[in-house]
């Protein structure tokens, strides 16, 4: 979607006009049939409806959709902004009409670059494979011509528009199916948007890998054809500041492995890695926003298939850390991923803060479904930054507990952890997991974000499939927390 800002006369703007309209508020100078049109189809300026209607203006004809933002202030108005931008979007995305002239009488400039966020992220789809779409089909929608915007709105638009195009990349990471999407070309992939951001990635292979003593992560990999990553992407715009270190899972397609799962459903699988696309999304947008911190994204890369070399129920692998654990089930994978990864991170980096994201856990489904994501953390300050950033855009969280208690669930007979514990509280057991690898001292916080990373159904500011959560998040708490 190309974003162009023009004076509000400009004589070659495209006949289709949004028009902002607040709660019970229509413009005086529409003409009285408008008027009349609003008000039959109770159209009230309540924020998300769409009222359309046609009006000739100096001789020519004009397609205008009256916008709601409703009269939500403070806090709940960017999101009611996003709202009418999102629902404006997806009414006029398909509809043949190529651009869209967008009045920005009486919105700030924060108020516009919300409009156009929700524009921006609820208009992108991803349609690379499909030839076959009839025109009808197709999103039509490719500009937007900003009609007079106050003063600032570029530059507050150009801050979030490096966020939308964070969403946009972990939504292309998620969406991508597995055979295209895997170890390395999601290293290639993340080489490609990286370049000329002055964001620096390192990459590790299995070689190197071996060689640290990463066997949890080897061992959830052997199983496959695709070898392991380990990538490293790097941001420093805060000084000499210790850096705040994000981990994410990536296992580019979960069958299971030996413990393999059932076939109804296992597509879904293909978005097992949207814990490291969020890292790898959020970690664009902050680079292309030359955010003043330090920040690190951690993906760690794998493919769980089942296959003559996969490692086994019952086998006992040798962690970087130098515990061992018990490979109960392999598809209890994303645990062996993260706590290799996670140390490598402690090791290399010296963080202030570790945080992972990850789709670890069906349980969390099952106790949150796809409103929140679960938040799991050692310190209790690091918790409540995390709701409040979830709170303020969007990716909600909720807290669970961690307690010595569960944590002896995943006491071993044979080695010194099991990779699951009983059937009862999974995602508190993985989180216990997780935490055996935390260095003493340092605060950290694990997102269980299983439920929320793909949709079966449109949301506020999304399609059908991968919805970008975590990324808006990670701005948000990078934001509030090292930039203010
Ligand atoms: N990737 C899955 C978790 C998952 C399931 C995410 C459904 C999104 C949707 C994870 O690797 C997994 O398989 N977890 C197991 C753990 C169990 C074996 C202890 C699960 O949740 O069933
Ligand atoms: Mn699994
Ligand atoms: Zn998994």
């Amino acid at each position: 979607m190309q974003i162009r800002f023009v004076p509000a006369a400009d004589a070659s703007r495209p006949r289709l006009v949004a028009r902002f309209v607040e709660q019970d508020k229509l413009p005086a100078d529409l003409d009285r049939t408008a008027t009349e049109g609003a008000r039959a189809n109770r159209f009230s300026g309540k924020s998300g409806q769409v009222f359309e209607t046609f009006a000739e203006s100096s001789g020519r004809v004009e397609r205008i959709a009256l916008v709601g933002i409703g009269a939500e202030s403070g806090d709940d108005r960017p999101a009611a902004l996003e709202r009418a931008g999102a629902t404006l979007g997806a009414k006029y995305m398909t509809s043949g009409e190529s651009a869209l002239a967008l009045d920005a009488a009486g919105l700030s400039a924060d108020d516009l670059a919300a409009v156009l966020t929700g524009l921006t992220l609820r208009t992108w789809r991803y349609d690379v494979h499909r030839t076959r779409l009839k025109d009808e089909q197709k999103v039509s929608l490719d500009e937007v011509v900003v009609l007079g915007a106050s003063d600032g709105a570029e530059a507050a638009w150009q801050r979030q528009g490096a966020l939308v195009e964070g969403v946009k990349f972990t939504r292309e990471l998620v969406a991508e199916p597995a055979n295209i999407i895997y170890p390395e070309s999601f290293v290639a992939r993340c080489q490609e948007r990286f370049a000329g951001t002055g964001a620096e990635l390192t990459v590790l292979d299995d070689k190197q890998m071996e060689a640290l003593g990463m066997g949890a992560l080897l061992g959830v990999a052997q199983g496959s054809r695709k070898p392991a990553r380990l990538l490293a992407i790097r941001w420093n715009g805060g000084g000499s500041a210790a850096p705040t270190v994000f981990v994410g899972k990536g296992v580019t397609f979960d069958t299971g492995g030996i413990s393999i799962k059932p076939a109804a459903g296992m597509e879904d699988m293909k978005w097992d890695m949207g814990g490291a696309g969020a890292v790898a999304g959020a970690m664009l947008a902050i680079a292309t926003r030359k955010a003043a911190a330090n920040v690190i994204g951690v993906c760690g890369l794998v493919e769980n298939m089942p296959d003559g070399n996969a490692q086994r129920p019952g086998d006992v692998v040798t962690t970087m850390s130098g515990q061992t654990v018990e490979v109960i089930n392999t598809d209890a994978e994303g645990r062996l991923v993260l706590c290799d990864a996670m140390t490598w991170a402690q090791r290399e980096f010296k963080p202030a803060r570790l945080i992972d994201l990850a789709t670890l856990t069906g349980a969390m489904i099952i106790s949150l479904g796809h409103e929140h994501g679960g938040v799991f953390s050692n310190d209790d300050a690091l918790a409540e930054q995390l709701l409040a950033a979830g709170r303020a855009s969007g990716d909600k969280l909720w807290r669970f507990p961690l307690a010595p208690a569960y944590d002896k669930l995943i006491d071993s007979e044979i080695a010194d952890i099991k990779n699951v514990g009983p059937r009862y509280a999974g995602s508190i057991t993985a989180a216990q997991y997780l935490q055996r690898f935390v260095d003493e001292g340092t605060p950290w916080a694990h997102l269980d974000i299983a439920g929320m990373v793909w949709a079966d159904k449109p949301g506020a500011t999304w399609g059908k499939g991968a919805t970008g959560f975590g990324v808006r998040l990670i701005d948000r708490f990078v934001r509030d927390q090292l930039e203010a």
